[in-house]
């Protein structure tokens, strides 16, 4: 299975190359992106295929449940390489309807470690229990938290000091909160985009 694997990435080399001779050594001059993904570890969401871009034109970080937690050195070290160094204009938080996730965060299993990574999901889904508890369909319930949760990271990133900072420093950067249908492959804006410290202040969620 691993020499699939190990011939698979031949052929799509090659197969890059002979469309572009010049392709892989562009990649190699320089790393510019203009976004950063912030999105789900599911296999299902692969982050550059869904929007179609090419090596070089996305930083891509993921996690379980696609979370922004301000105490994870991981994706701070990110956020700040996104902003500090590479400049992205825009950060793409990015949930995903049927999100294993977001499902495990409330069912009351126990399953170790990711219990506590999925944290914040339980917090967001006990501030917004009047609007969860009179969803009747459990799928519905759930992919209303996916979107839930989307919103509250967009908070997060965009309330974290490294975007703020960059704010004021006069960086133009827009966070927007998106959900992907594994169903359809189509990508809802959730509208919630901010672009300033007071959007954020405005920003409910
Ligand atoms: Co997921």
């Amino acid at each position: 299975m691993l020499d699939d694997l190990k011939a698979k990435n031949r052929a799509w080399a090659e197969r890059k190359t002979a469309d572009d001779p010049g392709y892989f050594r562009r990649l190699v001059g320089q790393q510019a992106p203009q976004y950063l993904w912030i999105g789900c570890s599911d296999s299902r969401v692969p982050a550059t295929e869904i929007v179609d871009l090419d090596p070089g034109e996305m930083f891509v970080h993921r996690n379980i449940a696609n979370l922004a937690p301000p105490q994870d050195a991981n994706y701070l070290s990110v956020l700040q390489y996104a902003v500090d160094v590479l400049k992205v204009r825009h950060i793409l938080v990015v949930g995903h309807y049927g999100c294993g996730g977001i499902a495990a965060a409330v069912d009351g299993g126990r399953r170790g470690l990711i219990d506590h990574w999925l944290h914040p999901i339980r917090e967001t889904a006990h501030e917004h229990r009047h609007e969860l508890e009179v969803i009747p369909e459990e799928r519905e319930r759930l992919n209303r938290l996916c979107e839930l949760n989307v919103v509250r990271q967009v908070r997060n990133v965009g309330s974290d000091v490294f975007v703020q900072d960059a704010w004021a420093r006069g960086q133009k950067i827009s966070v927007h909160g998106w959900v992907y249908s594994l169903e359809t492959g189509l990508i809802t804006d959730l509208d919630v985009t901010v672009r300033s410290s007071a959007d954020v202040e405005k920003l409910e969620s």
